[in-house]
């Protein structure tokens, strides 16, 4: 089976972050490569990572015109990432010349092409903040409705929380995946997450990629908090 665990390696320091994947690397699928290393490292650093044999899921979020979106997907797709991000909100013809860029790119080089991922609605907007952007819908709807744009788009992924998973699972064509972020075992200390759901119930509801960060970096023994996650959902 597939290992579903992508590991967040938000730690800002490149040689901890190769540390890390490293120690984890057998008990998980990916790592996620965040704004902060990419910006600090670069891709240099996705470089040895993927010179480890990991997969890395690059979570730069794109949003800019469809020619720019386009190259920088390009871009990605040399570096050989094998999942990445961009906004839904940036429309239709942006989100079609990033799914083009990857497949084109891939198949120049004789490779599988990523998974490019919509991300609807950040989780930290609420309704008020969509309104104060002049969009009248709340953000379940807005979800939604950005999800089956970029779908209807060709995106093959989206992230969501744990808490859309449900609903996009009911809409979305089935083989539209998932990605969840907000993954709490109950063993971690409290932090910032605030609707969270276990990796058993996330993957229950739906999700085909749960992204772990703190409680498998911030762990003790992070090998073995990865190993415990994934045995709980085995
Ligand atoms: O440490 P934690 O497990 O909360 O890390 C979750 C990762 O997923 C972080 O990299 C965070 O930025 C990202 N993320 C999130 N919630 C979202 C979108 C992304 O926690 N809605």
């Amino acid at each position: 089976m597939r290992n579903p665990i992508i590991v967040a390696l938000d730690v800002p320091d490149v040689d901890d972050a190769v540390r890390l994947a490293r120690d984890v690397a057998p008990h998980v699928g990916a790592f996620k490569v965040g704004k902060e290393l990419f910006v600090g490292a670069g891709p240099d650093f996705v470089r040895r990572l993927r010179g480890t044999g990991a997969a890395v899921f690059l979570d730069l979020k794109f949003h800019d015109i469809p020619n720019t979106v386009a190259k920088a997907v390009a871009a990605a797709t040399r570096l050989d990432v094998q999942m990445l991000t961009v906004h839904a909100g940036g429309g239709s013809a942006m989100l079609r010349a990033a799914e083009a860029a990857a497949v084109e790119t891939a198949a120049s080089m004789g490779r599988p092409a990523p998974l490019v991922l919509g991300v609807t609605v950040l989780t930290s907007l609420d309704d008020a903040a969509l309104a104060e952007v002049g969009v009248r819908n709340g953000t379940a709807d807005q979800v939604e409705l950005l999800a089956r744009l970029a779908a209807g788009a060709g995106l093959r992924g989206l992230v969501c929380s744990p808490l859309e998973l449900g609903r996009l699972r009911a809409i979305l064509p089935a083989s539209v995946q998932l990605v969840t972020p907000g993954i709490r075992t109950g063993a971690e200390k409290a932090d910032d997450q605030k609707r969270t759901l276990s990796p058993r119930e996330a993957m229950a509801a739906g999700a085909t990629w749960l992204v772990v960060g703190r409680p498998i970096y911030a762990a003790e023994d992070p090998a073995g908090a990865a190993r415990r996650i994934l045995e709980s959902i085995a």
